[in-house]
């Protein structure tokens, strides 16, 4: 049976929401805190989950070698049209991150924007992590940024709404099941007259349930943060980032 993120309407509908021009200029300030963050200055790096090529193309502007991996041929080819314009060579890959692995190939290795935690299965996600530190050349260093669940459960708010800066309006529905693991979305998306719904299913980590994943994939050194400037895992995070070592 398909899984949710393998219906590209969704990526496709919501692109304009979710990729907006001010998150695309954001990701060169987000790529310079990666590299001040990890001390990882150039090499070879990984961006999973890429989709349109955010981190992708900034890795690569500052002189990486850069492969983007990432399942959603729409977003592939955004990718693609940007990484011409910026006149960057990138190996743009379509696999599903349960299944790409490239041993001891990777400085750095990255998954941005909450790319991680799709799968029902907790030994998919575990999969991913260990493919990622397989990937790692030993030193290498992966950096993951996404919504941690201490935050979603200060802000839980069950519904929610907003006017998308192209005019539709978006609603959200979210229930919390499994123990507080996992997070059921509705979201529901206005066009005019028409509505169109999709639901997505994500794991919410906390910092210590990620850590653990991590270590259960056989990092040792891990570190977590609440922004990529390196402030605290504390009270007030905004994001969970977690800096792991092979
Ligand atoms: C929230 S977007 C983040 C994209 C990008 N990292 C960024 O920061 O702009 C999540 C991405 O994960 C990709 N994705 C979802 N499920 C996937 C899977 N099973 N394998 C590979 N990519 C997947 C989607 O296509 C999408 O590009």
């Amino acid at each position: 049976m398909a899984e949710w993120f393998d219906d590209e309407a969704f990526w496709r509908d919501l692109y304009p929401f979710m990729f907006t021009q001010e998150r695309f200029e954001q990701a060169s300030d987000e790529v310079e805190k990666i590299i001040k963050l990890t001390g990882v200055e150039n090499g070879a790096a990984l961006d999973l989950c890429c989709g349109p090529g955010r981190h992708t193309i900034q890795l690569a502007s500052r002189g990486f070698t850069v492969t983007g991996v990432d399942k959603t041929g729409f977003l592939l080819q955004k990718a693609r049209e940007h990484a011409a314009a910026a006149c960057v060579d990138i190996d743009f890959i379509r696999q599903d991150m349960r299944e790409y692995v490239r041993p001891a190939a990777y400085d750095l290795a990255v998954s941005m924007f909450t790319s991680f935690g799709y799968f029902a299965k907790k030994g998919e996600d575990i999969r991913v992590l260990s493919h990622l530190h397989k990937s790692l050349k030993p030193g290498g260093i992966l950096v993951m940024e996404m919504q941690g669940k201490e935050r979603l459960a200060r802000e839980f708010q069950p519904i929610g709404g907003r006017e998308l800066p192209d005019g539709r309006m978006l609603v959200e529905y979210r229930t919390i099941y499994d123990g507080w693991s996992r997070i059921h979305n509705k979201w529901i998306l206005i066009d005019g007259e028409k509505a169109r719904t999709f639901r997505l299913d994500i794991t919410a980590y906390s910092g210590q349930e990620l850590k653990d994943r991590l270590m259960a994939a056989g990092f040792s050194s891990i570190y977590l943060y609440g922004d990529l400037e390196g402030t605290e895992y504390g009270p007030t995070a905004k994001r969970l980032i977690a800096v792991a070592r092979k």
